[in-house]
């Protein structure tokens, strides 16, 4: 029989694996919360700190889509014809959330030769000597047919999903109240770290139904865009997106728009300098406060056209440079890729353009912790769900934004929380990504770290920055010489 001791070391035992999984070593660093902010100083976080009363930065509960926005959906979905809206909105959304980007030609080659492998073991190979040509030619096709079933069975088959106006319209119903969600909070955070960076423009590649556009103007409300360029190649994407903006008014010419009326009255959406167009244009003189890439990459046929549109975005970026995919591992290694490949550049270019860091979600520039497991780096936004008003889903998303320039001395670097905070009656564990680039663990307690520090490890929520610094413990450094680094860096 068990003993309650017993169970209670068990129950002990079995938090302490659950929460330890791929988190840091064995000694936790020590934590040491930032209440030292000076509140007269011109820290970019003293507007968290006031206006938010917490520390971290302020989470959106549920996200809600713009009143405006909701009305020219409704209008846009009571007038549409299509019986199978419905259902085709849902296998678009399963089609997007397992998407893969499409194999690279040497990964190809691997599952070829692999699958020759596995199929000639098993084959039998009869003596072909007394064999006719005929009949020889006749198990080769075979074998070769064989080959050929195995390798569709294995290999991913990536397509590109043609937007044209129904599969436009399931996006629509599908994915705009989620990507509005996931966008909307990314924003928020530039928002609220770098209250100084009003953007007077935009650029977003793939623009969709317009989701970048209304996510960025509900952030910084205030804000008059003087020119939006969107691209995207579906001009059913285009139509629609305008549709939304005109207040779900269908636009009466196809192809390029341009909306040349300003958003002078309360009611009207339309901005004056909006543009839609089906391709990048040729010349990256004109630069962009903020640019966003958002669900678009795995769109692309291939990873040399992935990089190559990265760099034709970094170029075209003078603040911010947005990039967001479904919280898949897949699109979570397709964001690592970009931001890893932006970030080589901005280290060995001598293009003085090109220079930028990690904003967000990242406290560093290192290589990712999360390549090493299984887990990928995603967060989680709530969002109303369109289809069944007042039902609250939650989407998670893989994101990173670069800002140009080098990091702000001024803003501490705090380490992000990268899964749900665990409150215990008597303790908070954190998960934390910190700014050496490791996962890191810690167990915030009311003796240790005073009451109020243990509320707001309690109150910050998986995608927020904890405002504390990390250090070794002696007992670590004693033994490891590499770890005295990491006291410096706290
Ligand atoms: C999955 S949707 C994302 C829409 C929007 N960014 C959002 O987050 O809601 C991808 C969009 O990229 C567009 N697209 C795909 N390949 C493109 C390309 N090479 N150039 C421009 N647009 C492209 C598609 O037409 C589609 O509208």
């Amino acid at each position: 029989m068990f003993s309650s001791r017993n169970l209670l070391h068990n129950r002990r035992y079995l938090s302490k694996k659950l929460t330890s999984c791929s988190f840091g070593s064995s000694l936790r660093p020590i934590a040491k919360f930032d209440n030292s902010v000076n509140r007269d100083s011109n820290c970019p976080t003293l507007e968290l700190l006031e206006k938010e009363n917490h520390f971290g930065i302020k989470s959106h509960n549920v996200v809600k889509l713009p009143e405006r926005l909701k009305e020219a959906v409704d209008k846009i979905l009571g007038s549409c014809q299509d019986g199978n809206l419905i259902k085709n909105s849902e296998i678009l959304n399963h089609h997007l959330i397992f998407k893969k980007p499409p194999l690279t030609q040497s990964k190809l080659k691997e599952i070829e030769v692999s699958c020759t492998e596995r199929v000639s073991a098993t084959q039998l190979f009869p003596d072909t000597s007394f064999m006719s040509v005929d009949d020889e030619k006749k198990l080769s096709n075979s074998l070769n047919n064989k080959i050929r079933r195995n390798i569709n069975q294995t290999a991913y088959n990536w397509k590109p999903v043609v937007y044209n106006e129904s599969m436009s319209m399931a996006y629509l119903v599908a994915r705009l109240a989620p990507d509005f969600a996931s966008l909307y909070k990314i924003f928020c955070e530039i928002r609220s770290r770098d209250p100084g960076f009003q953007p007077q423009n935009l650029f977003d590649f793939g623009s969709g139904v317009g989701t970048a556009l209304w996510s960025a103007k509900s952030c910084w409300g205030v804000t008059k865009f003087k020119e939006v360029f969107c691209v995207d190649s579906s001009v059913d994407m285009n139509n629609l997106a305008l549709a939304l903006i005109q207040g779900g008014v269908w636009p009466n010419q196809q192809g390029e728009h341009r909306a040349m009326e300003e958003d002078s009255t309360e009611g009207s959406s339309t901005l004056k300098g909006l543009y839609f167009r089906q391709f990048m244009p040729a010349s990256p003189a004109v630069k962009y406060d903020l640019v966003v890439c958002a669900h678009t990459l795995l769109e692309l046929p291939s990873a040399e056209l992935r990089l190559q549109m990265a760099l034709s975005l970094w170029r075209k970026s003078q603040g911010y440079l947005v990039f967001v995919e479904h919280g898949s591992r897949a699109a979570y290694e397709v964001i690592v890729e970009i931001r890893d490949f932006l970030l080589s550049l901005s280290d060995g270019s001598k293009e003085a353009n090109l220079q930028g860091h990690v904003f967000s979600p990242c406290p560093h520039e290192a290589r990712c912790p999360r390549l090493a497991d299984t887990t990928p780096c995603n967060f989680e936004a709530k969002y109303e769900s369109l289809v069944k008003k007042q039902q609250v889903l939650k989407e998670r998303f893989s994101y990173v934004v670069l800002k140009k320039g080098s990091r702000s001395e001024t803003e501490p670097r705090w380490p992000r929380v990268v899964r749900p905070v665990l409150t215990r009656s008597r303790h908070t564990i954190c998960r934390l990504c910190t700014n050496e680039g490791k996962l890191e663990e810690i167990v915030v307690t009311r003796s240790k770290h005073s009451k109020e520090n243990n509320t707001i490890a309690r109150k910050t929520k998986w995608g927020e920055l904890l405002p504390v610094q990390l250090s070794r413990p002696e007992a670590q450094l004693d033994h490891s010489p590499d770890d005295k680094e990491n006291v410096k860096l706290s």
